[in-house]
């Protein structure tokens, strides 16, 4: 990885360890699910979803890597599926101080981020969720996830480390387009492997589907939070457009933002 990608994931970590809980606000879209935002919970997290960005294989295999210490130390990487054309990655491991299995994706990298951004302005929710009527979801993000060797390679790992280790709780994350991947993942292991504790907390997030998909993901894995900052860009992209609401993006359940002023721009 290079000097000035790892400058920025220093600024994006720095930037989540000197938000206070105070300074926080954590907005309750819906008060009978509220997940509750756990500030020592996000400053590992974000280790997790920063070492995902990791490009040496070997090290993030062995948990070498300069993220793969400290917050995560001892975490056992079970599984680590990357897709090399589209620039994606994600692994699937336990973190035994959790308890938990934890799954962490990358995102594109910062070029083509933003290729996904102008998409993402353009083209609006152009693909219904599967299952689910009237909900429109982001079809770069959804197949991201969908129709990648990601999902099977999370689904895999998943099950074995189910068996091996019994109903842990699942805990995903990512940063940016990893955010929204990480969410049509709790999704899918919620509806599609009856995994009944899942929760979801991602990083500079952008939204990724209108209402009627926002209630019906609200319903199945209300333990979300998508930790945002005013000024990162991608999480308040695309706008919204109040007088469509079918074609408005939401957010999740609840988001917790940080009020820093420092105008900081978080893409790797
Ligand atoms: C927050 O998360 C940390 C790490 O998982 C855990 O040790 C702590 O008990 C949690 N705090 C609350 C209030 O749940
Ligand atoms: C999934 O990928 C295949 C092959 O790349 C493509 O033909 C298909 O349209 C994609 N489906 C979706 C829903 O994106
Ligand atoms: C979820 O995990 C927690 C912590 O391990 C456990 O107390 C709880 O019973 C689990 N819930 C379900 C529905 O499995």
């Amino acid at each position: 990885m290079d000097g000035k990608k790892w400058l920025k994931v220093v600024i994006f970590l720095c930037l989540i360890a000197v938000s206070t809980g105070r300074e926080f606000k954590v907005k309750a879209k819906n008060k009978h699910h509220a997940a509750i935002y756990n500030h020592t919970l996000a400053t590992i997290l974000v280790e997790y979803a920063s070492a995902v960005y990791v490009s040496d294989l070997t090290e993030l295999f062995a948990w070498t890597c300069s993220r793969c210490n400290d917050l995560t130390k001892g975490f056992q990487i079970l599984e680590l599926i990357v897709d090399v054309q589209r620039c994606l990655q994600a692994f699937v491991g336990v973190a035994q101080d959790l308890n938990a299995i934890v799954i962490a994706f990358r995102g594109t990298q910062e070029s083509s981020l933003q290729n996904w951004i102008e998409d993402l302005n353009w083209k609006q929710l152009d693909i219904s969720y599967p299952g689910m009527e009237d909900a429109m979801v982001h079809h770069g993000f959804y197949s991201a996830y969908h129709n990648t060797s990601l999902r099977p390679g999370v689904l895999t790992a998943v099950k074995s480390a189910k068996e091996f280790y019994g109903n842990i709780p699942i805990i995903v994350t990512g940063h940016s387009m990893g955010g929204a991947m990480a969410a049509f993942c709790g999704l899918d292991l919620t509806v599609h492997l009856g995994c009944q504790n899942v929760s979801v907390m991602t990083f500079g997030q952008p939204r990724i589907g209108n209402a009627a998909f926002v209630s019906y993901y609200r319903k199945r894995v209300p333990n979300t939070i998508r930790v945002t900052n005013r000024h990162d860009i991608v999480p308040h992209l695309p706008p919204y457009y109040q007088y469509f609401p079918h074609k408005t993006y939401r957010h999740f359940p609840r988001e917790a933002s940080s009020s820093t002023q420092n105008p900081v721009v978080l893409d790797f």
